[in-house]
């Protein structure tokens, strides 16, 4: 569990009622991302945790702007992100990085790494020769754990976990100061997404790097995060530290996602009591009104079904949008 003091640090992040709409055949609207309203700290890791398909990568990507978000507000820095200009906005595009799910499609199989690697210090201009520029390449290669060598070499070359630490270090090389880590160790075998998120962890104590850290599953965030939102088809469900979410979760969804992760000791984890989630999430299109969780939610009365319940803090610093929690 993370242990820093974030107790004096100031928002690097505010987001405040952020949507992204997809118009999707038909006229139909698909709400990815439908008002999320929370806020990341300096240095802090916020995990963003929820099934396939809730709106975590499209929610990571309007942050960034990497998409144009149809309401609400992104403020970094005290910048509004989604009204920069364009000299603005090019800093900004240097200062906030991400770190793809798919190591194996996200780097153009065509280009050395250290191509890859410097794609963005062209693009923004960060050196006055090419040999400033390769240093910099080299150095990056050497503190995520590459060398000089592999610089030469193209992404097939590389294992998965190598492979994803050359999309760290092309986030790095850039000197950002928040990164969107899109599920980074998904796609890794499970003996080396422990070396990728101690990396990362590494990274931000010595850089005091700001994450949002993106997962499906509690298990993979509860390690690296501060504090933990839970999405659910575009809303925030609940939102608290690491350590109460854990020990004291209280929206049901939250509970649900919980007993999926199994206890290692059999005998817990024979006779514990589970709430199971079943069925998969619904289509975004055309939600019913009401809470969104309520078609799979053993609690829901009628007015789940009639009004949607908005986020509060229930308990100091715990957020949860339940009508069933007081
Ligand atoms: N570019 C897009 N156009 C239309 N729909 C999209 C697009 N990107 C994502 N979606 C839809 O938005 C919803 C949320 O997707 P996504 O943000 O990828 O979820 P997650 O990362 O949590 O799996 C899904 O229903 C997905 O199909
Ligand atoms: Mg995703």
């Amino acid at each position: 569990m993370a242990t820093k003091d974030l107790s004096k640090a100031k928002n690097l992040l505010e987001i405040r009622d952020l949507k992204k709409y997809f118009q999707v055949g038909k006229g139909q609207t698909l709400k990815a991302v439908d008002g999320i309203t929370f806020s990341i700290k300096k240095g802090e890791t916020v995990g963003l945790v929820g099934e396939s398909g809730c709106g975590k990568t499209t929610a990571g990507r309007t942050l960034i702007r990497l998409y144009e978000a149809t309401g609400g507000e992104v403020i970094f820095d005290g910048m509004n992100v989604h009204k920069l200009d364009k000299k603005g906005l090019k800093d900004f595009t240097r200062r906030a990085q991400m770190i793809y799910q798919d190591p194996y499609a996200s780097l153009n199989p065509r280009m050395t790494v250290g191509d890859i690697i410097a794609e963005g210090l062209d693009i923004h201009g960060l050196y006055k020769d090419n040999k400033e520029r390769m240093k910099k390449v080299y150095d990056i290669l050497q503190i995520v754990g590459l060398n000089k060598e592999h610089a030469n070499r193209f992404p097939h070359e590389f294992s998965g976990g190598q492979r994803q630490r050359v999309g760290v270090a092309r986030a790095l090389v850039l000197e950002p100061d928040f990164i969107v880590c899109d599920e980074p160790i998904s796609a890794l075998d499970v003996s080396i997404q422990a070396q990728v998120v101690n990396l990362l962890e590494d990274l931000q104590k010595e850089m005091g790097l700001t994450y949002l850290f993106i997962a499906h599953d509690l298990s993979m965030v509860k390690h690296i995060s501060d504090r933990i939102a839970v999405m659910y088809l575009g809303s925030m469900m609940e939102l608290t530290s690491s350590n109460a979410l854990y020990e004291e979760p209280l929206h049901p969804y939250t509970k649900a996602l919980l007993s999926a992760i199994p206890i290692p000791d059999p005998e817990i984890e024979r006779t514990r009591e589970r709430e199971i989630l079943k069925g998969d999430v619904p289509s975004p299109i055309n939600t019913p009104p009401g809470c969104k969780f309520q078609n799979r939610c053993k609690y829901a009365t009628d007015i789940c079904r009639k009004e949607a319940p908005v986020l509060k803090e229930v308990k100091p610093e715990h957020y949860v949008a339940c009508h069933l929690v007081k």
